[in-house]
């Protein structure tokens, strides 16, 4: 009946999470509002807030779990991908509780944890399974054949979907995080208004940097015959962007489910919020006769569940980390 603490640090959320053999009883997340105002995640100042952050976060995870610090099993703590000062905030704390308390150590791959989201509750899927991975800095086809033997099968070449969503909510105008936001206009509008082009790419990999040109040169060009031409087609806009990239990732998800012949899939990171992304995903599994699978919403954004449920399956499979585990900003699994 291992007792884990898990520590989330890799970007502009802090959070903790314990889990008891494999149930996850608090669930706590300190969002940094700060970077609204910069229109993106300041790493520097992301780093600071971790640090106020992090103690009072953690105290209230224990709380939450009616666990102490001595009922602990192991720490575990968000290792790779993320912002390196943030990163370092969140490892520093886990190491030096663990050598505090002496237990072991559990280092978490980030990317790793948002696939793992689908275990923290029931139904969960059977292996193999397909996961597209949409976050702020990723978007990954992951082929996962057990709990800690996966695959990235195919991945973008430039941006991720979650900033193709950021980048064209800034274009409008709209305060970051834009996902949200185009989420919530685009329930409003007609996607099929305006047709934004899908990259052709090989494989399984995507690419986003084209379609941000394109609503680039749209926007310019309708500004110029109405200056007001935002404001006046907000929804539709929003409808036709979050469309087009949805199109875009269902093309190559579908690909890869026949390539690998899975019958279960399932989306996970921030961007598996988008209420049009559920649907479409739901649809494709009713028409495909595909389990599909998606984390409640709480799980899908940066959390520290999901770290905790992955280090459960760490701490299962003996696989602990010394104290010379070095953060890292970039880190396959
Ligand atoms: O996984 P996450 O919380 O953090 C990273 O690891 O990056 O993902 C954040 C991303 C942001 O780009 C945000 O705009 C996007 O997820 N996002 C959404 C929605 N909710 C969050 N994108 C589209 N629709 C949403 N409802
Ligand atoms: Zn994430």
């Amino acid at each position: 009946m291992p007792t884990i603490l898990a520590i989330e640090s890799s970007c502009d959320e802090t959070a903790a999470a314990v889990i008891i053999d494999g149930q996850v009883r608090s669930n706590i997340i300190a969002t940094q509002e700060i970077h609204a105002k910069y229109g993106g995640v300041v790493p520097e100042m992301a780093s600071r807030a971790h640090m106020e952050a992090i103690v009072p976060v953690v105290m209230e995870a224990l709380q939450a779990a009616a666990v102490s610090k001595q009922d602990l099993d192991a720490v575990a703590f968000t290792q790779s991908p993320g912002l390196i000062g943030s990163l370092l905030v969140g490892a520093t704390f886990a190491k030096s509780l663990s050598l505090a308390l002496q237990v072991p150590l559990l280092a978490v791959n980030h990317m790793q944890a948002h696939v793992l989201a689908h275990f923290i509750e029931d139904p969960k899927p059977a292996f193999p399974f397909l996961c597209l991975t949409v976050s702020g800095g990723h978007t990954q086809l992951v082929l996962v054949r057990d709990y800690l033997d996966m695959e990235i099968v195919g991945t973008t070449l430039d941006d991720a979907a979650g900033e193709a969503f950021d980048k064209t909510a800034k274009m409008l105008g709209l305060p970051y995080p834009g996902g949200p936001m185009i989420d919530r206009y685009a329930k409003e509008g007609d996607g099929g208004k305006y047709p934004f082009p899908i990259a052709q790419i090989g494989d399984l990999n995507y690419s986003f940097s084209g379609i941000k040109t394109a609503i680039l040169n749209f926007l310019q060009k309708g500004k110029k015959t109405n200056p007001d031409f935002v404001a006046h087609h907000l929804p539709d806009i929003c409808a036709s962007v979050q469309h087009t990239i949805i199109k875009t990732l269902l093309q190559k998800f579908i690909r890869a489910a026949e390539q690998y012949g899975v019958q279960n899939i399932g989306i996970a990171g921030g961007v598996s919020a988008n209420s049009g992304l559920r649907q479409a995903v739901q649809a494709l599994g009713q028409e495909r006769g595909l389990a599909v699978f998606i984390p409640s919403f709480e799980y899908c954004t940066d959390n520290a569940a999901m770290i905790a449920i992955t280090a459960h399956y760490l701490y299962e499979a003996g696989r602990f980390a010394g104290l010379d585990a070095a953060p890292s900003a970039r880190a396959p699994f």
